[in-house]
Order: structure tokens, then C-alpha cells, then sequence
């Protein structure tokens, strides 16, 4: 099940283009990345949005909440070198041009069911992980729909996570740089859960997480902290 470890380019390539957006993504699957990682809320008129915050304040020319504004206003922004806040959708057509594994952050309450239904309309369940740290939105994105990928986002290190994996019903962990472990890699893969660890951000850091065997490691400089 664990075919060795993979460069994740969190937010597209978070450090080197502007987060989430088309231009971030397809920089980092043009560099080779076999994994993009994307944030995910839902707007006033129910469109799944590409975004990591609440509102569009620091990542765009605008002010306001997502969940406040239109799909609309948020597409007239200018989400930094012109690029657009991209709608989920848009995101998930690049799946057709790049061969890569997209891990779809869920930020929002509410959107489980329109998720499920995007990737199941595309047949798309074989490329794309559902994560959240909000792992009841996990456990409903497998009620709707039992074939789709997951994963519970961590940042603590837990004392029991095959616990939380099984209650959520995922399928894996995405756990942050400063708390993973060894025994904790060992113990999901002994129970065949995948993890993937955020952010490193230093090419000399990047050996210690190769030597525990995670199966993706995110980072926002793609560019330079690679495989070799
Ligand atoms: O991939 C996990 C990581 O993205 C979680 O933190 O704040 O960047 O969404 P954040
Ligand atoms: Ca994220």
C-alpha cells in the first residue's frame, strides 16, 4: 500500500506563488510534485472556494467574509499576480492534464455533501484525500459517499490515533512537522493508514522524514526543498 515518499506542495506552492491559486498549482505540478495540497470554504451562493481563510482579506484586494460574499465577488479579486480565487471545480480539471494526488482541506461546515458529489460526478475517487481538522466532517464525507479518501488533520501528537482514525472512519493522518513520530508512522502503517506531514520548509530537515517512511511531506518552497 506504501509506495514510498512524495514532495505534497502545500497550497499549490505557498512560499514561491500566491497560495491556492492555478498559477501556485500548476507551478508546483510543472516542477514535477506528484501531490498538491488545497483549502477549501464555501461562499454565500454555495460554490466551493479555493481558499485558506475565512475571509479574502490577506490573500486577495478585497475585505470580507467568504461565507458573506457571492462566488461572484470573490472571482472579481485579485488573489496576487492577477491570479483568481479559483473555484474548487476549476482545481479538479487539472486532474485531467497532471498525474498527481490533490488533498482537498475542508475549512467549512456544510459543504460535505457537494464535495461528495464533485468528486463522485468526475469518478475521481482514486486521485483526491478529503482532510479536515474537523474530523466530523470527515466522518460525514464517508457516510455520503464510502469510497472517497481521508485523512484527520492533527497537530498534537494523540495518545491513541489509530482511535481517531477509526471514528472518523479515515483513512489516514495529516499531521504537523512539530509533533510526528516515528512510533506514530510505524503504528498507522502497521494498521495501513497513510501519513502526511506539514510543513517542512528546509531541505536538511527533509531526510528525517524520508527515514520514518511518511508517504507525504508537505512543504511550501517545492523549488527547493525536493526529493533529489
Ligand atoms: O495540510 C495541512 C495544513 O495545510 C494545515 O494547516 O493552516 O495550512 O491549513 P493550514
Ligand atoms: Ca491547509
Amino acid at each position: 500500500m506504501f509506495n514510498g515518499t512524495k514532495m505534497l506542495g502545500h497550497r499549490g506552492a505557498k512560499g514561491e506563488r500566491p497560495e491556492n491559486t492555478i498559477g501556485g498549482i500548476t507551478y508546483a505540478l510543472n516542477l514535477g510534485l506528484k501531490a498538491i495540497e488545497i483549502d477549501v470554504h464555501l461562499s454565500a451562493d454555495n460554490r466551493l472556494i479555493v481558499i485558506h481563510d475565512d475571509t479574502v482579506d490577506r490573500t486577495t484586494n478585497g475585505t470580507g467574509k467568504i461565507k458573506d460574499l457571492s462566488s461572484e465577488d470573490i472571482r472579481s479579486l485579485d488573489a496576487g499576480d492577477g491570479e483568481r480565487v479559483p473555484y474548487l471545480e476549476e482545481v479538479l480539471e487539472l486532474l485531467n492534464q497532471y498525474s498527481f494526488t490533490l488533498f482537498i482541506e475542508v475549512k467549512a461546515v456544510g459543504c460535505e455533501k457537494l464535495i461528495a458529489e464533485v468528486i463522485k460526478e468526475r469518478e475521481i475517487h482514486h486521485k483526491v484525500i478529503v482532510k479536515s481538522f474537523n474530523h466530523r466532517i470527515i466522518k460525514k464525507i464517508k457516510e455520503i459517499d464510502a469510497k472517497i479518501r481521508t485523512a484527520c488533520l492533527l497537530y498534537g501528537l494523540p495518545v491513541n490515533a489509530v482511535n481517531i482514525i477509526e471514528t472518523s472512519r479515515a483513512d489516514g493522518i495529516s499531521i504537523s512537522v512539530s509533533t510526528i513520530d516515528q512510533a506514530l508512522v510505524e503504528l498507522c502503517h502497521h494498521h495501513n493508514y497513510s501519513v502526511t506531514v506539514w510543513n517542512v520548509n528546509k531541505v536538511e530537515d527533509l531526510d528525517t522524514f524520508v527515514q520514518m517512511g511518511v508517504d507525504y511531506i508537505g512543504t511550501d518552497f517545492p523549488s527547493i526543498v525536493t526529493l533529489g
